[in-house]
């Protein structure tokens, strides 16, 4: 049974209709409403996915995969009747959230103290044994969520000596070589009373156990337990088949903590001079920049301007007598190309194809980090930043496709309904024809990551029913308005171009510009991996806001130094050159994550080391094409602005 779709609190095709009224919905913040229990109220505890964590003895995660609570081999206890899944954000599932009913009882303020058995013994056949225990070698964590809130086990930061919850608890324990499984769970629910009888979850602990040899002894409605041996832990065994009963304990503890400040124990900050060093990063690459660009672009170019202006002057005044200043008077640096600079670029439709999609890129990532800052996306709402970016996407084709066929008029371009076609469709096939291989692996291996194919169609039809009219809408706007002449007039027969040397052919290039806008943001790219790999959260987007702005200002300057120095040695051939090399940090961001994966991550398997790789390439694409485009706007505008203070005869 595929998990239900959910935008938000709504269901999808109502949710499509009105999504505005979404929007504005969702300043309520679905998850961050509280609810009340009293006394004896059962408070329910769901399920999600197991998923590869780190541990204290091993610091490296092992594998990709994370498998359903109701796997068949984990012979987890199901409730009666079967589970059901919980409705979640279409975020919550492509980032592999399959939430789940169980059977365990909780109730406020009641303390089950013995062990309780959450169903009856269960027999693990060897193959199943087999695949426990290598969950266990690869510190697979238990996810459960009470109240929203994730099930944690608390560790003590030795940098800074405080203690935190880190969400998940593990499957079992790895001592002396030997798996053990964790059959018993003691759970400590921390709890806030609000009013007389009025509770609120505030905090959930799980220490779990390994106990062997426990046993059901109630009967039908009575689930008492006796609890088994500290001494004797509980070991499947791979040659024989093993009993093993599940249980539990609850254990209630007022707390001072309020609703509203519940998370803060779990959004811990690993090292806060972390912080300070990115800070420190970033105005470090301002102040470079700011230094260069003032001293190199605007002095330079302003003496350029007012040189190339007196000069026309001059050779207008005395055109008939010999000027013994002749040599000065030669044109020279990047004046000589303006017959050139707005000629149209090789392949005019690709770049105006790639410009378009990499504005709507960048508007998403904008809007995206602008909207959790304001603190729309709290981690309790969970998926809300994946699904907010989805819908953005989807609805931003507009600005797509009036980016692509403004750039495409502007470079006088004819095959119109390619483009038309092309902008909407070229990229989003190309992820997502990635993304359906990769999903077939994942799929293969029987893990839960894989998205169900009924999201999958849910995203064609929002992609082909949304984007694809907007876009096609955007672009048709595009293509009415009428295009300002460029400053100069362009020559009918191109101009030879010197063959460049040094840092200005074009890998170089890309070399020299990528780097500094990969600088600005590689503090908080090691924060969105470890969040993205290693399942830790991520909130500190208030410098990620700082960073993308930083991100914006470096890719823009360098590139436009870069095409400075480009028109000077006479090579007008800028556009395409200004998108290249300002997309370069992708590959830097490529390789920081290989180095990421040596570091931080370990896979025993094939397809593990493929699903990562593919993934990390297919974002450094995406990368590519939305900071190029940064740097391609900020060249056609500086260019644009420097020919048009030319006074040209
Ligand atoms: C439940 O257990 C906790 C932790 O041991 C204890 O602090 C609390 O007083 C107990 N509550 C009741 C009602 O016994």
């Amino acid at each position: 049974m595929p998990p239900v779709l959910r935008l938000g609190s709504l269901p999808i095709p109502l949710t499509c209709l009105i999504l505005s009224s979404h929007l504005a919905g969702a300043f309520y913040l679905p998850g961050i409403t509280p609810t009340n229990y009293q006394t004896g109220d059962l408070v329910p505890l769901t399920v999600n996915h197991l998923n590869p964590s780190q541990s204290a003895r091993d610091t490296q995660v092992r594998s990709v995969f994370s498998f359903d609570y109701y796997h068949h081999a984990f012979h987890f206890c199901q409730p009666e009747g079967g589970a059901q899944h919980v409705s979640e954000s279409l975020g919550s599932i492509i980032f592999g959230d399959r939430i789940q009913t169980s059977p365990f009882q909780l109730q406020m303020g009641v303390n089950v103290t013995g062990c309780r058995a959450v169903c009856d013994e269960v027999e693990f056949e060897p193959r199943d044994a087999k695949f426990v225990n290598r969950r266990i070698w690869q510190n697979y964590n238990l996810n459960w969520l009470i109240d929203g809130l994730p099930a944690a086990q608390k560790y003590l930061d030795p940098n800074t000596n405080t203690e935190f919850y880190q969400p998940g608890f593990a499957l079992g324990k790895v001592v002396e070589e030997q798996p053990r499984l964790h059959n018993h769970y003691n759970l400590f629910v921390d709890y806030h009373e609000v009013r007389k009888d009025q509770y609120r979850v505030v905090g959930i602990l799980v220490e779990p156990e390994s106990l062997g040899q426990s046993k059901r002894t109630g009967e039908g409605d009575d689930f008492t337990a006796e609890c088994g041996n500290r001494d004797a832990p509980m070991v499947l065994e791979e040659k024989t088949s093993t009993h093993v009963t599940w249980t539990y304990s609850v254990y209630w503890r007022t707390s001072t903590t309020s609703f509203a400040t519940r998370w803060d124990k779990y959004l811990h900050v690993y090292d806060p001079k972390i912080h300070w060093f990115s800070l420190i990063n970033s105005a470090v690459i301002f102040m470079f920049l700011i230094g260069m660009v003032s001293t190199v672009l605007i002095r330079t170019l302003r003496k350029d301007i007012k040189r190339y202006n007196r000069l026309d002057q001059l050779r207008l005044d005395d055109f008939s007598g010999d000027n013994m200043e002749d040599g000065v008077v030669e044109d020279s640096g990047w004046k000589l190309v303006h017959g050139d600079v707005f000629r149209s670029p090789k392949h005019a439709l690709a770049l105006s194809v790639l410009v378009g999609n990499g504005a709507q890129l960048f508007m998403m990532t904008g809007f995206t980090i602008a909207f959790a800052v304001v603190g729309f996306l709290s981690p309790s709402n969970r998926g809300s930043l994946a699904t907010v970016m989805i819908l953005l996407y989807t609805f931003l084709g507009s600005i797509g496709g009036y980016a692509s066929s403004r750039v495409y008029k502007s470079f006088s371009g004819t095959k119109w309904k390619q483009l038309f076609i092309l902008t909407p469709s070229a990229l989003p096939a190309l992820v997502f024809s990635v993304f359906f291989l990769l999903n077939l692996f994942i799929w293969a291996r029987g893990s839960s990551g894989a998205v169900p194919f009924t999201t999958m169609l849910v995203i064609l039809g929002m992609w082909f029913l949304i984007t694809v009219p907007l876009s096609i809408l955007g672009s048709w706007l595009g293509f009415k308005q009428s295009q300002p002449p460029p400053p100069v007039r362009t020559n009918q027969i191109p101009r030879q171009i010197p063959p460049s040397s040094g840092y200005l052919r074009l890998v170089p290039s890309m070399f020299l510009v990528g780097i500094l806008p990969f600088g600005a943001i590689f503090v908080e790219l090691y924060f969105i991996m470890s969040s993205l790999w290693s399942n830790r959260l991520y909130y500190m987007f208030g410098f990620l806001f700082l960073s993308y702005g930083l991100l914006i200002v470096t890719s823009a300057a360098v590139t436009i130094l870069m095409i400075y120095f480009l028109l000077c040695a006479e090579n007008y051939r800028w556009q395409w050159r200004a998108f290249a090399s300002s997309g370069a940090s992708a590959g830097y961001m490529f390789a920081y994550s290989l180095l990421y994966w040596a570091r931080m991550l370990s896979f025993s398997s094939f397809t593990g080391g493929l699903l990562y790789l593919s993934y990390s390439l297919l974002l450094s694409f995406l990368w590519f094409v939305m900071s190029g485009t940064i740097g391609f706007f900020a060249c056609w505008v500086f260019v644009h602005r420097i020919y048009g203070s030319l006074k040209i005869d």
